[in-house]
């Protein structure tokens, strides 16, 4: 059996806690799996900022190229608001997806039964939603050139960001999304502005190109991201894999991510391009922030922490049955009634993030008998 070099990167606010139960599993899985793992730490955002003086220091970038897959919390903090934008925590986040090309992002959002009645929609609208968003996360307008914040002649100061795609970008995040598309529910939904936006009219035609290329058997709709979102709210089910791009992608995996009853239930797998060996590269990450208000106290979810290593040993490890079993610990325990403050019902157990912890490992040990 070989061993798998994983680097974590817990980073700001809830993001130490939550880890440390991502870490109890880690010791279950070598204890009773016999699964071990070669773990790094490494600090990223305003940990690192802190201590370093940089969000991202070079030498963790080369621990992130050593790793076979990060692991990451969350970064940012009002600590750190005032902070010029260059060292900001977000800063390095964007340079580890960047640096380690990262282009396509993928969000599922999905409702466990138990909590089907937690969501701001009507339980019948949401109950069984299984939606995954592919968003391309290298390019667009977070990092198209030319940028920055200028003084023009009349004294008056301008921001300026690009929105920039080209043909092998698009094409590059299209066929990872109708890959998936095929293994799920064969549809899929292109989401742009291509009424406005001459990369969205670009992507458009790139997407419809591939699709009867490549992928004529797969169900394909061009959708407006408005249209999107409002479909989004209106009748969420209709969708099954959506691809967009780097920022409406971060606007629409919010509102998918809300539609699920807790932000603090949703992973992330942020994929690079496959080598040689079918191997690529990888960071996952929960859906939530680092939630600065409940730092600290012991009772943020960890759920989504778990279920993003659960990603990892599925896309990076290609241990799709320990998976599985990770992902029914956690409904099995979600209908025991344990409760993290945030997904909280009435009738429900509250619990704190360690006994959530703790829970999640013995449920694993009935399971795994
Ligand atoms: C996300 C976040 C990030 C983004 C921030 C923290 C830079 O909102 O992962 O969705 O905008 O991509
Ligand atoms: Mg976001």
């Amino acid at each position: 059996m070989t061993t798998k070099k994983l680097l974590i990167l817990a980073g700001d606010g809830i993001g130490p806690e939550v880890m440390a139960q991502v870490r109890r599993v880690i010791d279950w899985m070598a204890k009773k799996r016999h699964i071990t793992f070669d773990l790094t730490d490494g600090l990223i955002g305003g940990a690192s900022y802190d201590k370093f003086g940089h969000p991202l220091t070079d030498a963790t970038m080369q621990d992130a190229f050593a790793a076979d897959a990060v692991l990451l919390g969350a970064v940012g903090g009002p600590k750190w608001d005032d902070l010029p934008f260059e060292v900001k925590p977000e800063r390095g986040l964007l340079r580890l997806r960047k640096d380690l090309q990262l282009f396509a992002n993928l969000r599922p959002a999905f409702v466990f039964d138990a909590l089907a009645e937690a969501s701001s929609l009507k339980t019948d609208l949401v109950k069984g939603l299984d939606i995954m968003i592919v968003r391309e996360l290298t390019g667009g307008v977070y990092f198209g050139q030319p940028r920055g914040i200028t003084t023009l002649e009349n004294g008056e100061r301008q921001g300026l960001n690009t929105q920039v795609y080209t043909t092998s970008e698009i094409v590059r995040i299209a066929e990872v999304a109708f890959d998936l598309a095929k293994k799920r529910g064969n549809k899929l939904h292109s989401v742009e502005k291509a009424n406005v936006m001459e990369s969205g009219l670009l992507w458009r035609e790139e997407v419809t190109r591939l699709h009867a290329a490549k992928y004529p058997e797969v169900e394909l709709q061009h959708m407006y991201a408005d249209n999107c979102a409002m479909q989004l709210v209106r009748n969420p089910k209709q969708f099954d894999v959506i691809v967009t791009d780097n920022l409406f992608g971060d606007l629409l995996s919010d509102c998918a991510a809300m539609l699920t009853g807790s932000l603090g239930m949703l992973p992330s797998a942020s994929l690079g391009a496959a080598d040689a060996a079918g191997n690529r590269r990888a960071v996952y990450e929960p859906v939530h922030g680092s939630a600065p208000d409940i730092a600290g106290r012991d009772i943020a979810n960890p759920l989504a922490t778990l279920l993003s290593f659960g990603m990892m040993l599925r896309y990076s490890f290609d241990m799709a049955e320990d998976a599985a079993l990770l992902d029914q610990a956690v409904k099995n325990v979600l209908d025991g009634g344990l409760r993290t403050g945030d997904i909280m019902q009435p009738g429900k157990a509250k619990v704190s993030t360690t006994v959530m912890g703790e829970a999640i490992v013995r449920e694993l040990d009935k399971l795994a008998g």
